[in-house]
């Protein structure tokens, strides 16, 4: 880690003071996404231990978007239903709203940017054929915390900083780093060993802005950061949530097999098509 990184990384716990700890159940679907044989009903026994949860849960297996014939009636029907990687996904973004991490009209915008870049990178897995296509969900969904968790401790300099992104067309770490001293990979790192968050998610909330990806020898981090990175310049592209600035160089287009402007689009379009339900589904709209 460079000199410069580790006075960035040092700020941190004397600005950010205000981190909520993780909820029981999200820790302990943590525990089981790294654990090495998860089983469906370690999911369920842990999803169990929260009866709103677990009916909550119920009550969105049986939406339009999941209800073909028969009614779920348990957590057992409904994680079949919704599928192993979208349940995970789905209780961490239950315990976000649960830890008011999702309170006011700029935090549910970050929250719009963040599950946009969710479906995104699932949408990028899934055409690209290069990771299994749930994998990058929850690294979409968690990607920006740290501009979440910034905006709750400091929300006049954060909406200064949003100002700032507008006005001079720079991307968010240029201008955090200039108005605050650390940017928010920086306050992603951190909460990550805070939360004991498994390695992958900890390496993409605090890489997801790097210019060297491809240099990361470990494929599978190195891919999922790529998809979660390409998301986001997708997305900004498409102007969902708060728009910033985010590119990739060819190589790294290249890398994920979208060279073509033309896949690229497409899966732009399908980013758009499927955005509104997914939405409300991960942001609890109606549920
Ligand atoms: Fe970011
Ligand atoms: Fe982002």
């Amino acid at each position: 880690m460079d000199a410069e990184k580790m006075r960035r990384l040092a700020r941190i716990p004397e600005v950010i003071t205000d981190i909520p700890s993780l909820p029981l159940v999200a820790s302990k679907v943590l525990q089981l996404i790294t654990g090495e044989n998860t089983s469906m009903s370690d999911l369920m026994g842990v999803i169990s231990l929260d009866h709103s949860f677990a009916s909550r849960l119920i009550r969105i297996a049986n939406s339009p978007y999941y209800t073909r014939d028969n009614r779920a009636g348990d957590v057992a029907d409904a994680v079949i239903r919704i599928g192993f990687t979208t349940v995970r996904a789905l209780v961490f973004a239950a315990s976000l709203r649960d830890m008011g991490l999702m309170s006011d009209s700029l935090d549910r915008a970050l929250w719009e940017h963040n599950t946009a870049v969710a479906l995104g990178a699932t949408v990028v897995a899934r055409e690209t054929g290069l990771l299994p296509s749930g994998e990058p969900l929850i690294h979409g969904l968690l990607h920006d915390i740290g501009k979440v968790l910034i905006n709750r401790t400091l929300r006049e300099k954060y909406a200064e900083v949003i100002r700032t992104v507008r006005e001079r067309k720079i991307p968010f770490i240029e201008a955090e780093r200039a108005l605050l001293g650390f940017d928010h990979s920086d306050v992603g790192e951190y909460v990550a060993e805070r939360w004991n968050l498994p390695d992958s998610l900890s390496f993409v909330l605090a890489n997801h802005h790097r210019e060297d990806l491809l240099s990361v020898k470990d494929a599978a981090l190195r891919k999922t950061a790529l998809a979660v990175k390409a998301a986001d310049a997708l997305c900004s592209s498409l102007g969902i949530g708060i728009s910033c600035t985010v590119s990739l160089s060819d190589e790294e287009w290249k890398a994920l097999k979208l060279s073509s402007p033309r896949k690229r689009s497409g899966i732009c379009t399908r980013i758009g098509e499927e955005f509104p339900s997914h939405r409300d589904f991960i942001m609890g709209r109606g549920n």
